[in-house]
């Protein structure tokens, strides 16, 4: 496996290579991020992975300097999993100037559910994954389904910008409990990490109801809420919302998804479930 930190050292390795599928992350890896480079290994036979926390796409009172950086032990995984390449440039190399440019998703996409709490946050990520298009010329992009405001923003901007990538989203992966993982998880207490499968389970019982013909969402989201509440939860937003684009529910015939953000301590979960 290859360790690129500059752009230049990245594109020699890809001008070599066939089919390329890339992973996009922040680093700190778990089983669900390797889920996404075996997806990847299937897809291509060159799997590029980047690791880079983004400054741009966290809040100013965010957790940018806290965000955990495991470099050594991602790469022993990314290699373990296949992986061919790692691109991991310093913040001067993706940024050598501060970003003037940037990928503006429609306020539509990017300012409800996420970006209504987390505002310029898909500016921000669409403006890194489409400067690592760039850099990687990517025939595969694959994404988890976890972030599924972030794979629908994707989504969008390689089709309006005629991107030449095939985005792949995969299903989240989940702790025997329930719980989807996730780099923050890291950050809960015990006892936090206990009560965390309650969102998950929230989640699941709309999905089933809704799935029986309850379509009183409302309620649904209402009685979901409170039980968060009452257990010490602080959540952001807790939202059965149509598929294709994350707005209400029009019509019965809508594949829907349940999507939920919650603070629970000072850590803040997301997760959500196709119904
Ligand atoms: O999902 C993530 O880890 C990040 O948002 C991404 C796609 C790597 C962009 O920084």
């Amino acid at each position: 496996m290859q360790i690129h930190t500059t752009i230049a050292s990245l594109r020699a390795a890809r001008a070599n290579a066939g089919k390329v599928a890339l992973v996009p992350t922040m680093g700190n890896l778990h089983d669900g991020h390797i889920a996404l480079m075996h997806e990847a290994v299937k897809q291509a036979g060159t799997v590029i992975a980047s690791v880079f926390v983004n400054r741009l796409q966290f809040g100013p009172s965010e957790d940018f300097d806290r965000y955990p950086r495991t470099f050594e032990a991602d790469c022993a995984r990314l290699q373990a999993a296949g992986v061919g390449h790692v691109f991991a440039p310093h913040e001067a190399e993706m940024y050598p100037q501060p970003q003037g440019y940037h990928v503006e998703p429609p306020p539509e996409q990017a300012g409800i559910l996420e970006g209504a709490f987390r505002p310029g946050h898909f500016r921000g990520v669409a403006t890194v994954v489409l400067k690592l298009f760039n850099v990687v010329a990517p025939n595969v992009a694959v994404f988890g389904k976890k972030d599924y405001q972030q794979l629908m923003v994707i989504r969008n901007m390689v089709q309006q910008l005629a991107l030449p990538i095939n985005v792949v989203g995969l299903d989240t992966i989940r702790a025997a409990d329930g719980l989807a993982l996730s780099s923050r998880n890291g950050y809960l207490t015990p006892a936090e990490r206990a009560e965390a499968p309650r969102l998950h389970r929230q989640l699941a019982a709309i999905a089933d109801a809704v799935r029986q013909g309850q379509r009183d969402f409302a309620a649904l989201e209402a009685a979901a809420l409170t039980d968060l509440q009452q257990h010490g939860w602080q959540p952001d937003y807790l939202s059965v919302r149509r598929r294709a684009d994350l707005q209400a529910p029009q019509s019965a015939a809508d594949p829907l998804a349940v999507l939920a953000a919650a603070r629970l301590g000072k850590t803040r979960l997301i997760d959500n479930l196709e119904i």
